[in-house]
């Protein structure tokens, strides 16, 4: 769990995953066969095999924001999200705001309850309301901020009883999933492809570009997804629940997973005796959205793992899921040239 630490502590918005990919390169050298960066800042490693190409995704980047305003007197600084953040999330964090010369930690501040009207406590929050408290002087801040630095949250990778915890599991795990299951694979025929994309939060950018580059015939995606299995969910609105096992995804809002992925992945669970839960979400997507329409087509799948309260400091799941989603996904790289893809 020590390099998944590593990746939920260090920092990626969309756009600037280099440390992120970074720690990758690290992992992953003499793992693998071929180790190359494109344009877009997509980490891209292959392990050679015959056929069929298949690319596996996980997103480097993480939700965050970019400085948008310095104050010229107090220093405090405004901030433009890069990825779909809940407001009510944010108040009273610490951040870290990456400049040219080095890392700032940072306050996102509130008003006091103690001075608050009875109209400003039923204000909806919005992320245009906030700002960043640098500690320091205006001119100082002026010196060392540009407009466009990357702001991160900053919390701790922790253990939680059966559960680990920290910022971006959103796809820190899913990164983690991927490099693991890549050091374990040995005998495959497929010729695979792991690839760390970027810009995910704002668009699945990297998985489109990545995905036409190397013109996979199977995708498969590498990302949390919603467990809202906690007080007050009806069963039938939690998605997926921690501590069941992986998930194989059906649907999103994003992609369709090709059935014979989804059958094939459910019978090798079974057979393997890895636990694994069916998963369809209402909203949201990942880059299996992004490979699906990539040139002529992939047929993709995403393998999801179960986190709750996702897009928050406190993204949490469970260590057996983890366990589980790298299992199928060495099991899905070494048999996947028996796939059926015929619909
Ligand atoms: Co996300
Ligand atoms: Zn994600």
């Amino acid at each position: 769990m020590e390099l998944l630490r590593r990746l939920s502590e260090a920092a990626g918005v969309p756009g600037r995953e280099e440390e992120i990919r970074e720690i990758i390169k690290q992992a992953l050298t003499g793992q693998v066969d071929e180790l190359t960066v494109d344009r877009l800042g997509n980490l891209i490693a292959r392990k050679s095999g015959q056929g069929p190409k298949v690319a596996v995704a996980a997103h480097m980047d993480e939700i965050g924001f970019l400085v948008s305003h310095v104050d010229e007197e107090k220093g405090f600084l405004r901030i433009e999200p890069v990825g779909g953040f809940d407001p009510r999330t944010l108040i009273a964090k610490r951040v870290v705001v990456h400049t040219r010369t080095g890392p700032l930690m940072g306050l996102i501040g509130t008003k006091p309850v103690h001075i608050l009207t009875e109209e400003e406590k039923k204000k909806e929050l919005k992320i245009s309301d906030l700002f960043v408290d640098l500690g320091l002087p205006g001119d100082r801040v002026k010196e060392l901020v540009r407009v466009g630095d990357p702001v991160t949250l900053r919390q701790d990778f922790v253990e939680v009883g059966e559960l680990v915890s920290g910022k971006a599991l959103d796809d820190r795990v899913g990164v983690y999933v991927g490099i693991e299951a890549l050091r374990r694979l040995e005998a495959h025929r497929a010729d695979v492809y792991f690839v760390g994309t970027v810009q995910e939060e704002v668009g699945l950018r990297g998985a489109r570009t990545s995905a036409f580059a190397i013109a996979p015939e199977i995708g498969v995606a590498l990302d949390v997804t919603i467990a809202c299995d906690t007080p007050g969910v009806e069963a039938h609105k939690q998605v997926t629940q921690l501590g069941k096992g992986v998930a194989i995804k059906v649907k999103d809002s994003a992609s369709i997973s090709h059935p014979g992925l989804v059958r094939f992945l459910v019978g090798l669970a079974e057979e393997k005796k890895i636990p694994y839960q069916l998963e369809i979400l209402p909203r949201g997507g990942t880059d299996a959205g992004g490979m699906q329409l990539a040139r002529e087509g992939a047929a993709v799948v995403t393998l999801s793992i179960p986190t709750r309260y996702v897009h928050s400091v406190v993204e949490a799941a469970h260590k057996e899921d983890i366990r589980a989603a790298i299992d199928l996904l060495v099991a899905f790289l070494e048999r996947c040239h028996e796939v059926d893809l015929r619909l």
